[in-house]
């Protein structure tokens, strides 16, 4: 498939700039418009047409993926746990085909895969089929895929599969299909969330509510923040050898997905932290040469992120904070130099917090002259084992 750059001088950076339409398109893929909580329906907001025998008297799910898949299935985690009141596990597809978990009935396994072809996810999805071929019902394969190419091998493998609808993505480092597999995530959880009757249908339709200005929310990030962050990025393009990231909650794996993507095509070493576990290691590396990012989206754990990124100023680090416009000011005293996304709940947060992240690691490359969309050592589909 042929896919023009329209203007933009990478592909990584065409893509990032889609991904407001790209969740467009989901959100009208996905969620019925005629649904209002006050009509008491008895049918789904969701309309992803999933068979019942996946969600049938469910007691466990686990994921399984790599990469930044691997990081949007730690955020679809969360969801699936606070929303819908149903245990998950995420594993590496690479560790899991060596060892998979003890069989538990009622399971549901994801495999969630931007290219479809991942071969340690299809291996890991292969042996959950196998092993449960031969056992009673409620211990059988039931298995879902989280991609967006619908003709891939993952889905020929799966009972039935959500297409993300991102479309094919070309620059190595993924953007829009992280945004995209995160939104199923929204769907899925949401979905269970009413079929299982965890959440109140007013909490449903204010998600969802949320959910709908994303687009308009990214828009907004994109306008005011490029120019910035092309600017900030300037400063470490020469001297920077290591970053650090840190987040908590539900934006943990959006400081894992922020230090992987400067990893991936700056080759600036960098690692995401839960901000609460820095002072068992990381704070150790830290000096005036190791800037800090700090994801610190207002919510239930936005005072503890705050401090804990000012204990890595107290130890002379150069201080980034991605927070929300409203909390700018307030944020200035701490960081050093303030990211802004428009004001969001705390639930549907990481979809824009790693607007920023990418645009940093985009810029940051770009300035250093380094292939953008084809990083060294790295493919858009790892077939091989
Ligand atoms: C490769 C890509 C990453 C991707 C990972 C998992 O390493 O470069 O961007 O996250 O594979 O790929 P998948 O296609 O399974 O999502």
């Amino acid at each position: 498939v042929q896919v023009e750059k329209q203007g933009f001088r990478h592909y990584m950076l065409k893509e990032i700039y889609e991904q407001p339409g790209v969740v467009r398109t989901a959100l009208e893929a996905y969620f019925n418009p005629n649904w209002h909580a006050q009509d008491n329906p008895d049918f789904s907001p969701v309309t992803l047409s999933l068979s019942p025998r996946l969600y049938e008297d469910l007691e466990h799910i686990q994921i399984l993926a790599c990469g930044t898949s691997w990081h949007a299935s730690l955020i679809g985690k969360y969801l699936l746990e606070q929303l819908a009141g149903i245990p998950t596990t995420v594993d590496y597809a690479s560790e899991f085909r060596y060892a998979p978990k003890p069989i538990i009935g009622n399971t549901l396994t994801i495999g969630v895969t931007q290219s479809g072809e991942t071969a340690d996810t299809i291996a890991a999805l292969e042996t959950e089929k196998e092993r449960r071929a031969n056992l009673e019902p409620k211990l059988q394969a039931r298995l879902l895929g989280i991609t967006n190419r619908p003709e891939s091998t993952i889905a020929q493998l799966v009972d039935q599969i959500i297409n993300t609808q991102a479309g094919i993505e070309i620059g190595v480092a993924a953007t829009k299909t992280f945004v995209a597999q995160v939104m199923s995530f929204y769907f899925l959880a949401l979905d269970l969330a009413f079929r299982r009757k965890t959440l109140p249908l007013e909490q449903i339709e204010q998600i969802i509510t949320g959910l709908h200005q994303i687009p308009t929310q990214i828009e907004k990030t994109l306008e005011s923040q490029a120019n910035y962050i092309e600017e900030l990025a300037h400063e470490f393009t020469k001297e920077t050898e290591d970053f650090i990231f840190i987040g908590r909650g539900i934006n943990f794996p959006i400081a894992l997905e922020g230090a992987l993507k400067l990893k991936e095509i700056s080759y600036i070493h960098a690692e995401g932290y839960p901000a609460g576990e820095m002072k068992h290691g990381p704070i150790a590396l830290l000096d005036t040469k190791v800037p800090v990012v700090a994801i610190a989206m207002p919510g239930s754990v936005y005072d503890k992120v705050l401090s804990n990124a000012q204990e890595a100023k107290a130890r002379d680090a150069r201080l980034i904070g991605v927070t929300s416009a409203m909390n700018a000011q307030e944020a200035a005293a701490t960081f050093d130099d303030v990211l802004t996304v428009p004001e969001v709940e705390e639930l549907i947060s990481p979809i824009l917090a790693v607007v920023p992240l990418q645009l940093l690691a985009y810029h940051i490359a770009a300035i250093k002259g380094l292939d953008v969309d084809q990083p060294r050592n790295l493919a858009k589909s790892v077939t091989v084992e």
